[in-house]
């Protein structure tokens, strides 16, 4: 068996620090073989720094991942191209910098992780993921001893329609990008681990991490708002998958908060 963590989006560079400080002890309390990250809003409404990123690798992450602001942090491109363990969505034109899916090693064992973005309500134009995902798992049978998903989609129909759609083909699928953790943890009926989304890694009693007036003033106006991040304490919403090497199928999965 195999235990497998995945945080939800870092909204920005002080929560990165903070998760990075904590993910070794993290990994011991839960004895996770397995860490994912997304850090899609890492660098604050935009894609982490590589020094960011970097920091998250070394601290304890075994891939991080993206979304739809991944690409809109400059100092992240050349990382991108140079380490596959830092992901941007795989369903992007192919001239973007970086790649969407990497193998990597968990206990001895091949773990593909491919990042994927929807297209409904999205600001980023991309191509199906469905197509793009039956792509890296034909291209990659046999390579490959388990496969997990972060699908970064806004609504919880998509998310549902691609869980549905890789269900037996994948341990997990998880979602990400509302930044709100939901409460559809299931195993499908061929063995996939889902979760509509994670949630985040950030600053508490804000709006998804960002200070509500903000937020408010852009409702109330209409003009654009110069965000600010929250001023809470930190804190990181998790989703731990446990599941069977030999069958690329879930075991259970529970929620976790960690502060
Ligand atoms: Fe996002």
């Amino acid at each position: 068996m195999l235990r497998i963590m995945a945080i939800g989006d870092i909204t920005s560079p002080a929560a990165a620090e903070w998760l990075a400080s904590r993910l070794w002890d993290i990994r011991k309390e839960h004895a996770i073989d397995f860490l994912l990250v997304n850090a899609e809003n890492a660098g604050f409404v935009m894609g982490p720094s590589a020094d960011t990123a970097k920091n998250l690798l070394e601290s304890g992450a075994d891939v991080v991942t993206g979304g739809n602001h991944t690409l809109q942090n400059f100092a992240l491109h050349n990382m991108l191209e140079a380490n596959s363990r830092v992901l941007r969505p795989i369903n992007l034109p192919a001239a973007a910098p970086g790649v969407g899916y990497t193998v990597a090693e968990a206990k001895g064992y091949r773990v593909l992780v491919i990042n994927a973005m929807g297209r409904v309500h999205m600001d980023v134009p991309a191509d199906s993921p469905f197509e793009a995902i039956d792509k890296v798992l034909k291209r990659e049978a046999g390579r490959y001893d388990i496969a997990l998903l972060d699908f970064h989609a806004e609504t919880t129909g998509e998310k549902l329609a691609l869980g549905h759609y890789l269900d037996g083909r994948a341990a997990a699928v998880f979602g990400t990008h509302t930044h709100v953790p939901t409460a559809d943890l299931q195993i499908l009926p061929k063995g996939t681990g889902f979760v509509s989304d994670l949630g985040m890694c950030g600053a508490d009693g804000g709006i998804m991490g960002i200070k509500a007036e903000t937020v408010i003033h852009r409702y109330l106006t209409a003009l654009p708002a110069r965000f600010q991040a929250a001023e809470g304490a930190f804190f990181a919403d998790a989703v731990l998958f446990e599941v069977d090497e030999g069958q690329n199928k879930a075991l259970s999965l529970s929620r976790l908060k960690i502060q």
